[in-house]
């Protein structure tokens, strides 16, 4: 009778278990986590943010309002890459508007930097500041570079 009880309680306690295991919400994956060549080369893109963009964009990708504008969440560095590319590539010369701040001060041309460091520090600033998108590609990068003036 005994040994019924103690199997009973083991057979449920075991179905709980399962149960909870069944429910365990599933580990949340970041983007990066899911893919080493992505979290390889946002390191590396921090880097290059550092010694380049983070005099004018801030170390928050906040900026300086009227002036040099913020890397969160902006149409230009969630949206169309080739565009983002050519921002870096080229530089940007017209009035922009973000969050009801006008800039029109000259982001100067970076074209120095090789495709690999573009695609780098794009890719770090679309996965920083509370970005989320996806990883800028050197073939990307160099696409967008061949159709420049030399
Ligand atoms: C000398 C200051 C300066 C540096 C260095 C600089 N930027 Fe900018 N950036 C600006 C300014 C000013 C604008 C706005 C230009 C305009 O309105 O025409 C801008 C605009 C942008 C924009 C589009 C608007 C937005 O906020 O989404 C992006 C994206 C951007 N910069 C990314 C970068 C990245 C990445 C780097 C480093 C590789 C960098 N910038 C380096 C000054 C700078």
């Amino acid at each position: 009778m005994i040994f019924k009880q103690a199997f009973l309680a083991l057979a449920l306690a075991g179905g709980v278990l399962s149960l909870q295991a069944q429910h365990r919400p599933a580990p949340k994956k970041t983007a990066a986590k899911a893919d080493p060549a992505m979290a390889a080369s946002i390191k590396r893109g921090a880097v290059v943010y550092k010694n380049v963009c983070i005099t004018c964009h801030q170390a928050d990708g906040g900026g300086v309002p009227n002036m040099n504008p913020p890397l969160i969440k902006t149409q230009y560095v969630l949206g169309d890459k080739a565009r983002l590319a050519h921002i870096v590539l080229a530089g940007l010369a017209e009035p922009i508007e973000i969050d009801g701040n006008d800039y029109k001060q000259h982001m100067p041309a970076q074209n120095y930097l090789t495709d690999q460091q573009v695609a780098d520090v794009l890719t770090y600033v679309r996965n920083s500041f509370g970005n989320k998108a996806s990883a800028v590609q050197v073939a990307e990068v160099k696409a967008v570079r061949a159709t420049l003036p030399k």
